[in-house]
């Protein structure tokens, strides 16, 4: 079995995942250049797994060095490719940054990829893809042509070059794969989402609330056609979408083709209900205010996760309620991140 290349292993998703990754026996070596993560999260993957692995603090933009990761390691089979930015506000504010980073660096790994005739990757790809005017539930044949932020353009853009690599080359095998919301943490409390600043996102804005480090959650919009008027979305263990690559790897490593794969449980929380798990979680009531809805939102997002299930034999075992109790393990253990 050949080496799997983990690119921006040290950051949420990747490090649950380069976790999965050890206890099922591969070897790993991670890229990452700490733009959004801390090396602290490499020392967490080893006292986890109690395993070591190889690591390059490199930038995918430097082609050199992503050549020279392949060149000291000619047994790398696969490659994981979670690096990339993803704040969608600050897309908005940066898009040559974003575009530059994702694109660019996906186009960086690719070539490399190609040089060393590894042709087998895994691409973290996102709901955002299905844009604003497809209905739920989400389904991987819609067609995914439009976006409200750079950030997701970069998604939309690098699944088209993936596909259009293939086509100029059948020896590739690219998995899309399409998350929904990943929330929670290790349950080992070790490992989790660790943002920096105030966060964007829903989850890691609630779990600062618990520990008393933010006043109260904005909820933005309580008016859309949901039931209770909050945004409902498809929040998935963080373990679980980490589960999801191991079966996606196999997947890249006895079949050929492009695949766009969603990752998601297939069932819709409202910020309220996330909101009312965490505080069940926790032990405590947190405190919230209504406020207006945030531009760019849509009123639902879910999966239909059969694809999935069909192809790569993989579907989400966790509830709501097992995310709020690992993810306040992680947050009280980690109160000011690692
Ligand atoms: P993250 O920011 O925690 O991890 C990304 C990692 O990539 C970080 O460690 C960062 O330092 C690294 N990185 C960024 N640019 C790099 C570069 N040019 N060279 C080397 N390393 C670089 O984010 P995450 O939540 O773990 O997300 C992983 C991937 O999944 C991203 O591509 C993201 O867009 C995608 N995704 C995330 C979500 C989500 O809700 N978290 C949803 C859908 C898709
Ligand atoms: C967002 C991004 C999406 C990206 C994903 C992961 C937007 C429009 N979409 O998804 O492109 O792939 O993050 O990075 O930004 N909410 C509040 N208060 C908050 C934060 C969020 O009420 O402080 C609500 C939102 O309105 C939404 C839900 O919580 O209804 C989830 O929001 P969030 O966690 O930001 O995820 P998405 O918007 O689904």
């Amino acid at each position: 079995m050949g080496k799997i290349l983990v690119t921006g292993g040290a950051g949420f998703i990747g490090s649950h995942t380069c976790v999965e990754l050890l206890d099922a026996g591969y070897e790993i070596v991670i890229l990452d250049n700490f733009s959004n993560s801390k090396p602290e999260s490499l020392n967490r993957i080893k006292k986890i797994t109690g395993k070591d692995f190889k690591f390059y603090e490199a930038d995918l933009l430097d082609l050199d060095k992503v050549n020279a990761v392949f060149d000291e390691n000619p047994d790398i089979e696969a490659v994981i490719h979670f690096a990339g930015l993803k704040a969608v506000g600050e897309s908005v504010r940066m898009p040559v940054e974003y575009y530059h980073n994702n694109i660019t660096g996906t186009l960086m790994l690719i070539k490399a990829m190609r040089e060393h005739n590894a042709k087998k990757i895994v691409f973290s790809s996102s709901a955002t893809v299905y844009g604003l005017d497809n209905e739920v539930p989400y389904v991987e044949t819609m067609p995914t042509h439009t976006s409200t932020n750079p950030y997701g353009y970069t998604k939309v853009m690098i699944e088209q070059i993936l596909n259009d690599v293939y086509v100029s080359d059948n020896d590739w095998s690219v998995a899309l794969l399409r998350y929904f919301n990943p929330i929670g943490a290790h349950k080992s409390g070790l490992i989790g989402e660790d943002p920096n600043g105030i966060p964007n996102n829903l989850f890691p804005y609630i779990a600062q609330v618990a520990v008393g480090k933010l006043p109260a959650l904005g909820v933005f919009g309580n008016d859309y056609d949901t039931p209770d008027g909050t945004g409902v979305r498809d929040y998935i263990h963080v373990v679980d979408l980490a589960k999801g690559h191991l079966c996606a790897v196999k997947y890249v490593m006895e079949n050929k083709g492009v695949e766009a794969i969603n990752l998601g449980t297939g069932k819709g929380s409202s910020v309220l209900d996330v909101l009312h798990a965490f505080e069940k979680a926790c032990g405590k009531e947190l405190p919230y205010v209504i406020k207006p809805r945030r531009a760019g939102d849509i009123a639902w997002s879910y999966a239909k996760p059969d694809k999935a299930k069909k192809l790569l034999n993989w579907e989400a075992q966790y509830g709501i309620d097992e995310m709020c109790a690992d993810g306040w393990n992680f947050a009280k253990n980690n109160p000011n991140g690692l």
